[in-house]
């Protein structure tokens, strides 16, 4: 239970919010490359509560300008790609990728005054598949160099999704390993053909997990741990990435062959985009697979086509036939869609009631409260990246494996990162 201090501290981001300047002191991601084709138009973005235009120029650069001209407020994203930079449709003010007023064509020469109006801009970078930016003072730092988003471009995906809450119920869904066993719990016939399904068959058995947490650079290591009906002991590890990030993995044990990178990035405090980074260590992803599924289960307006007004498609009958707890179909991201959303716009964090199997979240609240407080105190958010040398994780690991008798997550842990640094080492 989070007091309602704290409740407003970690939910909301807009402009000189606590929350809000620490996650804008890192990179976020905006958009996927593929919406941004090159000679495409230009699109609305919403973050932080700021409202803001992504676009091409004629010289096919990226800029990320304040929607609203600041003539009269107009909206940019609608404006011509000419002249070197984005017109308004209005009177037709002219602004570059920088933010800077090109021309007024209405004021008479002697009247113009371009070089009093800037237009907000934030520089814009494009890695693993999407287009990131930086909202923070000062020298931008590295955008993390984690596989997800630096492997060859065929072992990896990205796609986003809008859902209609607060940004923090969605990190919270993607770091809680233990509602895995109730909301995507599937019948055999539902695991096989169902998109994550073999490891739904894993993590929806033993609904006593064993829970373990471990502080990393990067932010944590989360451990989950399962007695599986064949005796084999199958964990998870999953990971929590400063300030909204998460790499919850998809693959079976053993030695699972991938996972997602998620970043859970706030629209305003009542929204927020969900990037998910598909991710194989050896073979290509299935991507034709992945676009097929996608397309069957997102609108083009973004949203899962379950929602909140068709109350997410709720079948009883598939429920009764236990083809899956929840009655919403074999689309695993469409359940947490409906968890998440159905807690509020706004989740009431005084008002919940938290458990033994809750100390994960607790943990990652805590991890966020204090990153607010040290960017208080010292001004440097945790795990900044400045130096590309520093741009690496050897402490990483995302994996579901079966492990030893006797041994939990930790212990595993230290086990893979013993054998990767003797490896490394031959
Ligand atoms: S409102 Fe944009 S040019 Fe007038
Ligand atoms: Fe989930």
């Amino acid at each position: 239970m989070l007091s309602t201090k704290q409740n407003d501290l970690v939910t909301q981001t807009g402009p000189g919010t606590p929350g809000g300047k620490l996650l804008r002191s890192y990179w976020q991601p905006i958009a996927t490359e593929d919406e941004m084709p090159i000679g495409g138009a230009p699109i609305p973005v919403d973050i932080m509560s700021e409202e803001l235009v992504l676009f091409r120029d004629d010289q096919n650069q990226l800029g990320l300008i304040g929607r609203h001209c600041p003539h009269r407020g107009t909206d940019l994203s609608y404006g011509r790609v000419e002249d070197g930079g984005l017109r308004c449709l209005y009177h037709g003010w002219l602004f570059g990728k920088d933010g800077k007023c090109l021309d007024q064509p209405a004021e008479p020469e002697d009247k113009k005054f371009c070089h009093k109006v800037r237009n907000v801009a934030y520089p814009v970078q494009a890695k693993g598949g999407v287009i990131w930016t930086y909202m923070g003072e000062g020298k931008a730092p590295l955008i993390p160099d984690f596989q997800f988003l630096v492997a060859p471009e065929e072992r990896r995906m990205a796609f986003r999704v809008i859902q209609n809450c607060n940004w923090l119920q969605g990190l919270e869904s993607s770091t809680d390993p233990a509602h895995t066993s109730y909301l995507h719990r599937m019948s055999e016939a539902a695991v096989s053909d169902a998109r994550g399904g073999q490891s739904a068959r894993f993590f929806s058995e033993d609904i006593h997990p064993r829970l373990d947490i471990e502080r990393t650079s990067y932010g944590a290591r989360i451990h989950s741990l399962r007695k599986m009906s064949t005796g084999e002991n199958y964990l998870r590890v999953n990971n929590y990435i400063y300030p909204c990030g998460t790499t919850p993995v998809t693959s079976p044990p053993p030695r699972a062959q991938g996972y997602q990178g998620r970043w859970y990035v706030p629209r305003d405090d009542r929204s927020h985009t969900r990037f998910e980074f598909f991710y194989q260590h050896a073979g290509p992803v299935n991507k034709d697979g992945l676009r097929k599924s996608r397309a069957a289960n997102v609108g083009p307006d973004l949203r899962h086509v379950r929602r909140a007004e068709n109350r997410y498609l709720q079948d009883r009958e598939e429920q009764k036939r236990d083809d899956t707890f929840c009655g919403m179909g074999r689309y695993i991201p469409a359940h947490d869609t409906f968890a998440i959303e159905t807690q509020g716009e706004i989740q009431d964090r005084t008002q919940e009631h938290l458990g033994s199997t809750d100390i994960v979240i607790i943990e990652v609240r805590k991890a966020l409260l204090n990153a607010m407080k040290q960017m208080e105190e010292t001004g440097e958010a945790p795990g900044l990246l400045h130096d590309p040398k520093d741009n690496q994780f050897p402490d990483f690991i995302c994996t579901a494996d079966f492990i030893l008798d006797g041994e939990d997550g930790p212990a595993y842990c230290r086990r893979i990162l013993g054998e990767s640094t003797k490896a490394a080492a031959e």
